[in-house]
């Protein structure tokens, strides 16, 4: 027997503050994506921004319906605006900020499990790491330098 270890780094920094000016522009576009959410269900807003090789930002944010399935994460709805806007540009990072009804959220909310495997897809896609920031209403920030990393023995197309 043999064991694979694998190992995701995550960057802690105490506020935005730390962070170079590009990363806290997409943390502030992330954060402004936020009233675009549509929950009426959940409450719960998700924003997302992606900054592209070319420099451009593109921000999503979720969009829910009452067949609660066919609810659209903020960070896939950012990608598809990308995707259409820039055919072809590489995405090198995704900020992410969440917001409730009650409460001030602190800490950073991570990304569910189709979106980190939509990411890695991306990653692959466009062969380039796609650096993940993650922060609440306020407080600290998480980076995380590559998204495949959020998802080990993710699925990808060298199985098709
Ligand atoms: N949500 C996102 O937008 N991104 C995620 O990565 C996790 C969850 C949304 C979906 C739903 O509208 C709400 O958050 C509560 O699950």
């Amino acid at each position: 027997m043999k064991e694979i270890l694998y190992t995701t780094a995550v960057q802690v920094f105490d506020s935005e503050n730390e962070l170079t000016e590009p990363e806290q522009l997409l943390l502030v576009r992330a954060y402004e994506a936020l009233s675009n959410a549509y929950v009426p269900y959940s409450g719960f807003h998700v924003g997302a921004a992606v900054l592209l090789a070319n420099g451009a930002i593109e921000s999503g944010a979720n969009q829910e319906n009452a067949a609660y399935p066919m609810c659209l994460c903020a960070e896939r709805t950012a990608l598809a605006v990308a995707a259409m806007r820039h055919p072809g540009i590489p995405v090198m990072s995704i900020a992410v900020r969440v917001r409730k009804k009650e409460g001030i959220i602190s800490k950073p909310a991570g990304p569910c499990g189709a979106c980190r495997q939509v990411l890695s897809e991306w990653e692959d896609r466009y062969n380039c790491n796609i650096s993940v920031l993650l922060q609440g209403e306020k407080g600290v920030v998480f980076r995380i330098p590559n998204a495949k990393s959020l998802l080990p023995l993710s699925f990808d197309r060298s199985f098709l």
